[in-house]
């Protein structure tokens, strides 16, 4: 009679289901990405057709939706910036009044309190659309370095409190490192990209951050899907070089590189919920197919299960809505 587990003991009632859960996602794991335009149309909201819900914003559109994110409980978040204009080394990124400078500076300066991360990357600024410099129909790996470090720069003297490279090029991190312990910013974290994925989710972001590469893809820099001990490579590349956060990305389809990443590693670890992953979840909870906010909350757990520590999630207004907190 007594020779089988009764695991139900402990899903009785709800009250006793909580007392063991052993995972929780609250708003203090959850950072929220936001697309700024460069126009000079104040009232610029675009809705992004792929995205359902995620817009592309003018920066006074931005700042009216982080401020009523912020009264939800919002605590971090990250910028893409789409410019004006584009060019070969696109070099709106690393001016100095370049969209994502003037955003974070706004931003800053209204909610200080606020953690504002910037995504560092060349691809919403160049012609081309690809994460580096072009030569020969090839993505360069050595010379792209030293404009994504002159992009943190400018990220850093904007006032972000996090700078987040996802460009893929080798030795960005020890060259944004460098660059900002020489210009004064010893204290400025770096959350890298470090096990990024030449993954089909991205998709929709192309269409939010008008980034699509203009010819071939993204193979040559991000990772191949199949490879698990190529993650502890990027990972491991990534912290000697001084990433103070690993990032894995995506996250549901890789949960157990985000898994071996956090066993493997002292680092706290972030999983990046990317656009497809959202995309997916929308499309099927508009067709009636899927009961939105529980999967919502159970990829969220099931991605911190796994081992992220910070989850950066276009659901994240949502939740905090949601989590009551
Ligand atoms: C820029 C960048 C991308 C994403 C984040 N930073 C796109 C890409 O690498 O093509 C994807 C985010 C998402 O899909 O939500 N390099």
């Amino acid at each position: 009679m007594h020779d089988f587990h009764r695991g139900r003991r402990l899903r009785r009632t709800a009250a006793i289901r909580d007392l063991v859960r052993e995972t929780e996602v609250t708003p203090k794991d959850l950072i929220m990405p936001y697309f700024v335009v460069d126009t000079d149309d104040a009232d610029f909201k675009h809705p992004i057709a792929s995205m359902p819900g995620q817009f592309q914003l003018s920066l006074p559109q931005l700042e009216r939706k982080v401020a009523s994110a912020v009264a939800t409980g919002l605590r971090a978040l990250i910028l893409f910036g789409i410019p004006k204009t584009k060019d070969e080394s696109g070099s709106q990124g690393y001016a100095d009044n370049g969209i994502v400078q003037r955003a974070v500076r706004a931003i800053k300066e209204r909610f200080p309190a606020l953690v504002v991360i910037t995504d560092v990357c060349l691809c919403e600024y160049t012609s081309h659309g690809h994460c580096g410099l072009i030569d020969d129909g090839y993505v360069q790996n050595d010379p792209t370095l030293e404009l994504l470090a002159e992009t943190a720069l400018s990220h850093a003297r904007a006032g972000a409190d996090m700078v987040a490279p996802s460009d893929m090029m080798d030795g960005r991190v020890a060259a944004i490192r460098q660059v900002l312990d020489e210009s004064g910013f010893p204290e400025l974290p770096i959350m890298s990209y470090a096990v990024k994925y030449a993954s089909a989710f991205y998709g929709p972001f192309r269409e939010a951050a008008d980034s699509a590469p203009k010819f071939g893809d993204r193979k040559s820099y991000q990772m191949d899907p199949a490879n698990e001990r190529e993650a502890m490579r990027e990972a491991l590349a990534d912290a000697s070089e001084g990433a103070d956060i690993l990032m894995v990305k995506p996250a549901l389809p890789y949960l157990d590189i985000v898994s071996m990443v956090r066993r493997t590693f002292d680092t706290p670890v972030a999983a990046y919920q990317v656009s497809g992953e959202y995309s997916m979840i929308k499309a099927a909870a508009e067709l009636g197919w899927i009961d939105e906010k529980k999967v919502v909350m159970e990829t969220l757990t099931s991605i911190k299960r796994a081992g992220a520590d910070l989850i950066l999630s276009y659901f994240t207004e949502d939740v905090l809505k949601e989590l009551n907190w």
